[in-house]
This record gives C-alpha cells, sequence and structure tokens, in this order.
C-alpha cells in the first residue's frame, strides 16, 4: 500500500492523480488551503478505494505551516512513499508587470512555497532511505515568453531547483521527478476559450504522472508530444524570439 502526500490536493490534475492512487488502495494525505473542498475530495476518495484519507488545510505560502505538516503526515501514514507538490496559480500578467507586491506573491506560490516544500520531503525521504518527490512545474518554465513569464520564471526557478536536489539525492534512492504538461483544461485554465488540439485533459495528465513515478523518470512532459514543441521554443534564437508574439 502506497502512503501519499498530496499538496494542493484541490487542484484538478491532483485530484484525478488521487482518484487513481485511491483506485489502487493507497493511504492518502491531502493538503490544501480549503478544507471544504478537501473534505469533499476524500469522501470521493474513499468511496474510490483510498485505504484511508486525512485531511490537513495549510496555505502552502505559510512556511511555518511546513514542518508540522509534514509531522502530522508522518504520523498519520506512518512514512512516505510519494509526494506530490501541485499547487500553484496561474497570474495574470499584465498586473504583475506593475504591482510588485503582486508580482512577488505569485513568483512566492508558483516558486519559492515550492522549494521550500519540495526540501523539506526530500530531507525526510533522506532520512527514510528512500521515496519519490513528484512536483508540477510547466512547459511555460522552459522559456520566457511576453505573455507570462512571471508563471514561467517561478516554474523555471522549480525546474533548476529540482535538478540539483537530483543531482545531490542520486546516490540516496530518492526519485525527483518533474512534470512539465502543457495546456489542461482545468479550473486554472477556465478563462481561455479556445481549447484545441494542444489541450489535454487532467485524467490524461494524472495517468502520465503515475506512469512517469512508477518508471523512475526525472522529468517528463505531458502529453509527451510538448518535449518536442518545446525543443523548437527553447531552440530559436534570442534575436528572432524577443520579437515574436508569443
Ligand atoms: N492547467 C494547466 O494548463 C497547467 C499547465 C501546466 C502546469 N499546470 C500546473 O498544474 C498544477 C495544478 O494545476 P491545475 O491545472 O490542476 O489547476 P487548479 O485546479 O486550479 O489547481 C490549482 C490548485 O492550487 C491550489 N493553490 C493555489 N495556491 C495555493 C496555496 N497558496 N496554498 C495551497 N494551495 C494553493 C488551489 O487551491 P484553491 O482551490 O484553494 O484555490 C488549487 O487547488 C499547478 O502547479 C499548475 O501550475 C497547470
Amino acid at each position: 500500500m502506497k502512503r501519499i502526500v498530496i499538496i494542493g490536493a484541490t487542484s484538478a490534475i491532483a485530484h484525478a492523480a488521487a482518484r487513481l492512487w485511491a483506485g489502487q488502495g493507497a493511504a492518502l494525505f491531502l493538503v490544501g488551503r480549503n478544507a471544504e473542498r478537501l473534505d469533499i475530495n476524500a469522501a470521493d476518495l474513499r468511496v474510490r478505494g483510498a485505504a484511508s484519507v486525512v485531511v490537513h488545510a495549510m496555505d502552502a505560502t505559510d512556511d511555518a505551516a511546513h514542518a508540522p505538516m509534514l509531522a502530522a503526515a508522518v504520523e498519520a501514514l506512518g512514512g512516505i512513499d510519494v509526494s506530490l507538490i501541485a499547487h500553484g496559480t496561474l497570474p495574470n500578467q499584465r498586473e504583475c508587470e506593475t504591482d510588485s507586491a503582486r508580482l512577488r506573491a505569485e513568483i512566492e506560490t508558483n516558486g519559492v512555497s515550492v522549494c521550500l516544500l519540495a526540501q523539506l520531503f526530500a530531507n525526510r525521504f533522506v532520512v527514510q532511505g528512500g521515496g519519490t518527490l513528484a512536483v508540477i512545474g510547466s512547459v511555460a518554465g522552459d522559456r520566457g515568453r511576453q505573455s507570462n513569464y512571471v508563471y514561467g520564471a517561478a516554474k523555471g526557478m522549480v525546474a533548476r531547483f529540482l535538478e540539483g536536489l537530483r543531482n545531490r539525492l542520486a546516490r540516496s534512492g530518492v526519485q525527483v521527478l518533474l512534470v512539465k504538461p502543457g495546456f489542461v483544461d482545468t479550473p486554472m485554465t477556465a478563462e481561455f476559450d479556445k481549447k484545441g488540439l494542444l489541450w489535454a485533459q487532467p485524467e490524461g495528465v494524472a495517468a502520465g504522472i503515475l506512469k512517469a513515478i512508477d518508471g523512475g523518470r526525472d522529468v517528463v512532459y505531458l502529453p509527451w508530444f510538448w518535449r518536442y514543441i518545446m525543443w523548437i521554443i527553447r531552440h530559436i534564437p534570442e534575436r528572432l524570439f524577443k520579437r515574436l508574439s508569443l
């Protein structure tokens, strides 16, 4: 029986992953800032076969709450096999360009809080002698674009942080997985009106996350074709790239 902690467990992608784990009879510890929605999700996961579900209300940007959350998770589960860090917000790029407080808050949520939590779980896994840290980043972290470089910078920070963490833990038996989804149809992207061929559903991304964990992967693009799209985007010369309306 897998023992799993999910940060941002009210996320559509995270909940789809939790449903798959529940179907495998996992024990789940759900962390999110909306206690009412956590309870609703927990009831759903119990019906779907979870061995146990415990909920824990925490705002991921509240650093002081991180260590007590980990202690509560270890007490509830007896140990942790997988932690999935999934929380995030899609900033209003335009507002961030003129509002420093907003810019800082978005970087804190999507970048700093994720690194702090990643380190907390990683250190726990070292003590345990193994475990999987899976973090949801984004293809947006691969290159800064005028339309969303605040979000992209935060996701890029997470990618670089995990790269170093993975290197540090390479001999410790700890898997450090970075998940890079492309466009996913979730509440985060509800305001996008044209959802074409490049769009994925949270269930498909969730299945990809579980497969990447079970396959011991380091980095996974979901769906797979984003690896090639982002390869092209990363290789456009800066002289040309800065003039594009992306
Ligand atoms: N949807 C996409 O196209 C897409 C693409 C690439 C990457 N991603 C990433 O995928 C992850 C999951 O997003 P999603 O698409 O599933 O969107 P979602 O359903 O809107 O989920 C985002 C979740 O993050 C939680 N959250 C935000 N700030 C938080 C905080 N300070 N403390 C605790 N929880 C917080 C939200 O909680 P509340 O319910 O309390 O607001 C919400 O449950 C995010 O990291 C996102 O950046 C999404």
